[in-house]
């Protein structure tokens, strides 16, 4: 776990010193869970959000993509369900002065006790060696039987509290499971009080009565607004998606662990319209896309899992999380729910306008049910780093770290590097930037040896070096050098374009997909 924490901070120092992502406002001293992305951070992102938004809009001729606006009409959220029920439960701890999420002490504190089960079977398994029977050792090990109980007593009491929003039963579970804060060390805990999450602000002259408005929390509810609006404008026939992605501001009490839990982040949000009774096989039909589209990159069916909600939210019938698994530990990227008629529903109630849909296979109007497929940019930027981030020793006692990015997604696709600053080789290399630079970003660097530059491409995740010769002169070939094997082969210039873009074109990715 220690040396899990390591790569994770190695990750996050990884990320600023080569640009990918710094704090906000560093200069003053920062801005708490705000970041901003770099010049090879912002790359990445986009790259990210492109294989989302083409995955959804050019695969699925039954997606369409929006852009809605950020500021609403403050009414929106109140028949969400934003304005009452976006709460976060938190409690203080009277000496450390310091503020905690409620659920997530509770969390943290099952996770403790899965560690120390999975410690003793770590242990066993070493004992025995090839003898080990884990599913026998967890069934009658009495220290893991233990445990085992007091973590599912604890859990069975926890999704209780939450499912009855019974804020006193949490504080009580904090208290009998002895939870100190991490700080102090203290159990001196207030009672626990619910927070809203939604950032607001004032539009228009407070001279005039300015309305008090909200920085979106979620994108979905500008697009059930706009549910209508594509639906005619777009002749769109049941099932159909609305597709966005965009900003997001929640205030984080409890914001740590990088760009994972942020005040300012981005979402792709699928509204997915469906009808009556036909959602459930929609949402197994979405759970299996969005797990396709995530393994396809590569980084092991292993690192993926569904995690099932314990508590629906106001507005789902089903859900679950795929979640990542993070240096420190499995952690939700995506959330897919079944949000039923709710929020159309809702919006009918609060504005007085009709949302519903005539079916002419059924012959009759009803108000659409909804499929939502919800993934946070910032994570998956977060678990696409965690996953691609290499340190590796290399023959002669060298070493070197890598970033073994899908090669769609990385943010320089190739480096043309002279082997020398002079002899034309310069020149030699501006040209194949300049007939490649309409397909690829592309860097040149010419300083330092070659050996110092191929690192500094590792670093940013360059799939690959191209390095122009003497004899590229000659002949118009060149060296091509893989990033991950670092096997060099000759090439001639005129293959270049094939063979980088057979690697790197996002198309491979989806037709993968598309499979
Ligand atoms: N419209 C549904 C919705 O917003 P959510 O589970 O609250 O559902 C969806 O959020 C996704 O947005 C999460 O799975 C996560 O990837 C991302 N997300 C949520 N809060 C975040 C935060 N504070 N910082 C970064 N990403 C966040």
């Amino acid at each position: 776990m220690a040396q899990q924490e390591d790569i994770f901070k190695k990750i996050v120092s990884h990320s600023k010193e080569y640009g990918f992502v710094f704090q906000s406002s560093e200069i003053y001293d920062g801005l708490g869970a705000v970041y901003d992305y770099g010049q090879m951070g912002v790359q990445l992102k986009n790259n990210i959000k492109k294989y989302w938004w083409d995955s959804m809009v050019l695969l699925h001729e039954n997606v369409v993509g929006i852009d809605s606006a950020i500021f609403m009409h403050p009414t929106i959220w109140k028949a969400s369900g934003h304005v009452d029920a976006f709460n976060d439960p938190l409690i203080d701890n009277k000496d450390s002065k310091k503020r905690y999420r409620a659920d997530v002490l509770i969390e943290e504190h099952l996770a403790k006790i899965d560690d120390k089960i999975n410690k003793e079977v770590e242990k066993a398994a070493k004992r025995f060696g090839e003898a080990f029977d884990e599913v026998q050792f967890r069934e009658t090990n009495a220290r893991v039987l233990e445990n085992q109980a007091k973590r599912n007593q604890i859990h069975t009491r926890f999704a209780q509290a939450l499912n009855d929003s019974n804020l006193d039963d949490l504080r009580n579970i904090i208290i009998d499971c002895e939870i100190a804060c991490p700080i102090s060390g203290t159990r001196n805990w207030t009672e626990v009080r619910q927070f809203n999450l939604m950032f607001s602000t004032e539009m228009g002259s407070t001279s005039d009565g300015a309305m008090k408005v909200y920085l979106r929390p979620e994108t979905a509810q500008g697009i059930f607004v706009n549910y209508l609006n594509v639906q005619k404008t777009g002749r769109m026939k049941i099932p159909f998606g609305i597709a966005q992605i965009g900003k997001a501001f929640r205030n984080e009490i409890v914001a740590r662990q990088f760009i994972f839990r942020m005040r300012e982040f981005e979402q792709m949000e699928l509204q997915f319209f469906v009808a009556p009774g036909e959602e459930m096989k929609w949402f197994e039909e979405w759970k299996s896309i969005r797990m396709n589209w995530h393994q396809a990159l590569g980084f092991g069916a292993h690192k993926y899992r569904f995690h099932d909600h314990e508590k629906l939210a106001h507005y789902a019938n089903a859900a679950t999380d795929i979640e990542y698994e993070m240096p420190f530990g499995f952690k939700e990227v995506e959330g897919i729910h079944s949000r039923t008629d709710f929020d159309l529903a809702q919006h009918e109630q609060f504005s007085g306008k009709k949302l519903q849909y005539f079916d002419p296979e059924l012959g009759k109007s009803y108000t659409p049910y909804v499929v939502e497929t919800s993934i946070g940019v910032d994570r998956m930027f977060l678990s696409v780093m965690s996953a691609s981030y290499c340190e590796e020793m290399l023959e002669g006692g060298e070493s070197r770290v890598v970033l073994k990015l899908p090669a769609a997604l990385a943010p320089v696709k190739l480096a043309v590097l002279p082997l020398v600053k002079k002899d034309g080789l310069p020149e030699k290399a501006r040209e194949i930037i300049d007939n490649l630079k309409f397909d690829f970003a592309c860097q040149y660097d010419e300083k330092d040896s070659i050996g110092k530059r191929y690192r500094r491409q590792d670093a940013i995740g360059t799939p690959f070096c191209v390095t122009i010769d003497h004899q590229s002169l000659e002949d118009n070939t060149v060296t091509i050098r893989h990033r991950d094997t670092m096997e060099q082969e000759r090439v001639s210039i005129d293959s270049l374009e094939r063979v980088i873009s057979e690697k790197t074109d996002m198309k491979y990715l989806l037709k993968e997909i598309a499979k």
